[in-house]
């Protein structure tokens, strides 16, 4: 693991733990302060007490229903020992089922246990359900043994009640007792969900940080190689993010050096050649003249006999004077080539330019036909917009009528009858002021794109192979590039491209 990445987990780690951590803590404190002030032992004594309360209203109602049973066998014993006799006590129990509530029904029998009276309540018009208990006992009534069962009857409400009490005083009190493991609970319930969340995000970190570590490594390992010198390297860019802003930079930076790289090398070997044109110039031009002078001297001194030889004689003098002629040319153009200013910048139009070019057009055609035009159509075209570019008219100028020269060449070589099509085109586009030169001619093929920019490398019996090289250092001289590619007509396309003076 990098330490990018343990940076980022870090990161991720920490802030995970003091949220959740805080998140517990707060949490935790919270249950514990809503138990603290909810289930406290005064609401627990208070419902305790409550449930007593109601047990005692219970107890209450069944001592009073025992002193009514009481009240009611005395009353019966009192009436049967007052009359005597055990006959039509109905009236008097029919009254004390009137004065007492409790009571729903009295029976009395003897002691053979036959009944003598009996009276009973009508059930409860509202319908609420009682609970009934009754008590049964001998009574002694003047010497007469009685059986008195009085039915005493509470409401089952009040036992309800009782009950319901009582549960909610035991949950209550259960909840008391809980209280301080529930918020242990939480705390732990808490707890294992920011472990899972921690989890997760080191995961989601990992993944992520991972990705970006790979493509910074990726980038740190290609600024090496280009550190040792290999400018090949190039890095895929994908997602739109800053890593890739930086692999775009990057690989921006490695064209940068490899253009510049390559301009520098063209350069040197450009100068190599120069200093090689010069010498060559220079050994070649001091034999001429003697050659020329003998040939003429050996010619004019002849004064034999013999016509044969001095046929010979004047046939060899015309061979060596043409030649040399040939050698004299070439050596003037060694010599220009090797003595080639520096390009002098200077703010100018590209479109001057291209005018320029079309007022050489008939003097190039007439060259190229040896006197007579050669029957190619020209067309050089301009944006109405001035290109505003840094340049040397003088030399880029030569450089496009080399340009236009070998263009015409080519197509009037293969259409000699006419048919041949050249343009000349100046164009803007965002960063380059660019000229072109395109035609319908047999092109180049791909295999020598690179060749012809090489000096002395020619393929006409009378080219030097300097053309294409002077326009390649006199366009590197102004910042600018040179391309070679297939025209649309099929021919080739050279492109001069030079940076936009007002660019963005
Ligand atoms: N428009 C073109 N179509 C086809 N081939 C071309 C064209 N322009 C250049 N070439 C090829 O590139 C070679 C090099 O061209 P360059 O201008 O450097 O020298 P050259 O034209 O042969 O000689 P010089 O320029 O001295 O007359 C040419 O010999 C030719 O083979
Ligand atoms: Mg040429």
């Amino acid at each position: 693991m990098s330490r990018f990445e343990r940076k980022i987990l870090f990161a991720i780690g920490l802030s995970v733990f003091l949220t959740l951590g805080g998140s517990i803590f707060l949490a935790g404190g919270a249950v514990r302060e809503v138990y603290r002030v909810g289930v406290n032992e005064r609401f627990g004594a208070e419902l305790v007490r409550g449930v007593e309360a109601r047990r005692g209203q219970i107890m209450a109602l069944r001592s009073g229903s025992e002193q009514v049973a009481d009240a009611v066998e005395w009353a019966v014993a009192a009436e049967v020992t007052a009359r005597r006799n055990t006959s039509r006590i109905e009236g008097r129990l029919q009254e004390l089922l009137q004065r007492y509530d409790l009571v729903r029904g009295i029976r009395v029998t003897d002691e053979a246990n036959a009944e003598i009276a009996r009276v009973s309540r009508e059930p409860d018009p509202s319908g609420a359900v009682m609970r009934t208990t009754t008590r049964d006992r001998d009574v002694d009534a003047g010497g007469m043994k009685l059986r008195v069962a009085v039915e005493v009857a509470v409401p089952e409400a009040y036992f309800e009640r009782l009950q319901d009490a009582g549960e909610v005083a035991d949950v209550y009190s259960r909840l008391q007792r809980q209280s301080a493991s529930v918020s242990d609970i939480y705390v732990w319930v808490f707890g294992i969900m920011a472990f899972l969340v921690i989890v997760v995000a080191f995961l989601i970190g990992a993944i992520v940080s991972r990705r970006v570590t790979r493509r910074v490594t990726a980038l740190a390992e290609a600024s090496r190689q280009v550190g040792a010198g290999d400018l090949t390297v190039t890095l895929p860019t994908g997602s739109n993010d800053e890593v890739t802003e930086l692999t775009q930079a990057f690989n921006d930076m490695v064209r940068d050096l490899r253009d510049s790289r390559a301009r520098i090398e063209y350069m040197q070997r450009i100068s190599a050649w120069q200093d090689f044109a010069r010498r060559l110039a220079h050994e070649i031009k001091n034999p001429l003249t003697p050659i020329q002078l003998a040939a003429q001297e050996l010619d004019e001194t002849y004064d034999g006999e013999n016509e044969a030889y001095r046929k010979k004689l004047e046939h060899a003098r015309a061979i060596i004077e043409e030649e040399v002629a040939t050698l004299r040319r070439l050596v003037g153009e060694f010599s220009s080539f090797a003595k080639l200013p520096r390009a002098d910048l200077s703010p100018s139009d590209l479109c001057d330019l291209a005018h320029g070019i079309q007022d050489a057009v008939p003097a190039i055609l007439e060259d190229v036909g040896r006197g007579t035009p050669a029957p190619v159509e020209v067309r050089v075209t301009c944006a109405t917009e001035p290109i505003r570019v840094r340049m040397d008219p003088m030399m880029l100028k030569r450089g496009v009528d080399n340009l236009l020269r070998n263009a015409i060449q080519s197509v009037y070589e293969a259409h000699p009858s006419g048919g041949g099509e050249v343009l000349v085109r100046a164009y803007r586009t965002e960063a380059s002021g660019v000229i072109e030169v395109r035609d319908n001619g047999p092109g180049i093929s791909r295999e020598n794109w690179d060749r012809v920019f090489d000096p002395y490398y020619t393929t006409k019996t009378e080219g030097t192979g300097l053309g294409l090289a002077i326009v390649k250092k006199v366009v590197l001289e102004h910042g600018g590039q040179v391309r070679l590619d297939r025209a649309p007509e099929g021919g080739a396309r050279f492109s001069i491209e030079l940076p936009l003076m007002d660019s963005p």
